[in-house]
């Protein structure tokens, strides 16, 4: 059924990305250009979230990680911190029986210990019931900071040093790939970002050192399902040379 669904899609199943990251960025701008409010905009970029997910899970994309707040994002006014905490949890109650349903395992990257108790309560338990599917792994990005990452792991690997437990020559690319949020996680071979800004915001900032990037200038509550299997489809035809030449 999952190769299927994206042989229709026109997709050579054996070339997708087996991880693909997004930046879902200009839900703010979304709302502004109908004079609305920002949280609107954030409102309609949670039903782009249910559509590229869906889409993701038929086509077999194994990993989907979703920058949904940074760390960077607790600096916005408070009232639309808040708003946006809100429109998690009800992300959360409404999409967790169809991710038990639809075999959707959730993995959250970031901080979580600023999120507010209940958000941290709701993610605990959709992430322990979720835990034995292995279809879709849908990791969410939140009070995630890619530096912050890396001097996490930094201070693991310290500790460990301190501790006698190992040596500094120890410490190689894949240990210190372990000691990050995506410990076990692929790096993604396909990174998106939408709303036309060329720009990374400190999102994964280890894992994407060999990423295809693709910007839409599309603003994340307009992307859809076919612009997100256009840039499949055009992630097949670009050639991934990983510093080396084409004939190799
Ligand atoms: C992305 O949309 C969502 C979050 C960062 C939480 P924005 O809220 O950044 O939208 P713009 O960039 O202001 O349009
Ligand atoms: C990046 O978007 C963070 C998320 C999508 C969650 P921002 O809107 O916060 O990034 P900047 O401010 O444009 O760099
Ligand atoms: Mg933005």
């Amino acid at each position: 059924m999952k190769s299927d669904a994206a042989e229709n899609a026109g997709l050579d199943p054996s070339r997708l990305p087996v991880h693909a990251a997004v930046i879902m960025d200009g839900n703010g701008r979304w709302a502004q250009k109908r004079m609305l409010n920002r949280i609107k905009g954030h409102e309609r970029g949670a039903d782009t979230v249910r559509a590229v997910v869906r889409a993701s899970r038929e086509i077999g994309i194994a990993y989907l990680t979703l920058y949904a707040f940074s760390t960077e994002n607790w600096q916005r006014p408070k009232s639309e911190v808040k708003a946006l905490m809100t429109l998690l949890k009800r992300f959360l109650a409404s999409e967790r029986e169809e991710m038990i349903q639809n075999n959707i395992r959730l993995q959250v990257l970031g901080q979580t210990h600023r999120l507010p108790e209940d958000v941290v309560q709701g993610l605990a338990e959709v992430t322990e019931q979720t835990r034995n599917n292995d279809g879709l792994c849908l990791c969410l990005a939140l009070s995630y900071g890619g530096r912050t990452e890396i001097v996490h792991a930094a201070q693991n690997l310290a500790r460990q040093v301190r501790d006698g437990r190992m040596d500094p020559e120890d410490i190689t690319e894949a240990l210190f790939s372990q000691n990050l949020y995506t410990a076990g996680i692929p790096d993604p071979e396909l990174l998106i970002r939408t709303s036309g800004e060329y720009r990374i915001s400190n999102f994964l900032l280890w894992q994407i050192a060999y990423s295809e990037i693709f910007v839409t200038p599309t603003l994340w509550p307009d992307f859809t399902r076919e612009e997100f299997i256009g840039i499949l489809r055009d992630f097949q035809k670009r050639e991934r040379r990983f510093g080396q030449v084409s004939e190799q």
